[in-house]
């Protein structure tokens, strides 16, 4: 599995801390910024990675925000994308079997590193169940046409 990192500036911290459980899981991934502490732009870091996602030279993509909302809307308007906005592990599990969402957001100013790893960990080691949630899959991608 390919991961596609990025945050903004506020949501540096959290991004950092899953580059970390990324090594430890053995999971390639590159990082798409920011570099910067000063204030950015949320949709110039949701873009690259999920066109990158969409396009397939990802798998899936993890955005951090200071809500984790400006990301998910943004990653959403991409097509193909299906980005969850996650702050419980019931979700985390829950979007990866249902929904085969492709990409993760959280937000720094929501949650503490701590529950942060531990829903990355879930949504990362998570299957799609397909079966009856296909159909319904499908007809989210109905809407994009
Ligand atoms: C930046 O201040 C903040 O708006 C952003 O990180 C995010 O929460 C947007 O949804």
């Amino acid at each position: 599995m390919k991961v596609a990192i990025a945050s903004d500036h506020g949501g540096i911290n959290i991004r950092e801390e899953i580059k970390g459980l990324l090594k430890e899981l053995n999971i390639e991934f590159e990082d798409f910024g920011c570099e910067c502490e000063t204030s950015v732009d949320y949709p110039d870091y949701a873009l690259p990675v999920a066109e990158k996602v969409a396009n397939g030279e990802f798998d899936r993509g993890i955005l951090i925000c200071g809500t984790g909302i400006g990301m998910s809307i943004a990653a959403n308007k991409v097509k193909g994308i299906r980005c969850a906005l996650v702050h419980d592990l019931f979700s985390a599990k829950a979007t990866r079997e249902h929904n085969d969402s492709n990409i993760l957001a959280m937000g720094e100013r929501v949650i503490g590193p701590g529950l942060a790893l531990e829903i990355a960990k879930v949504w990362l080691t998570t299957d799609y169940e397909g079966g009856r949630h296909a159909n319904r899959v499908q007809k989210i991608h109905a809407i994009e046409k």
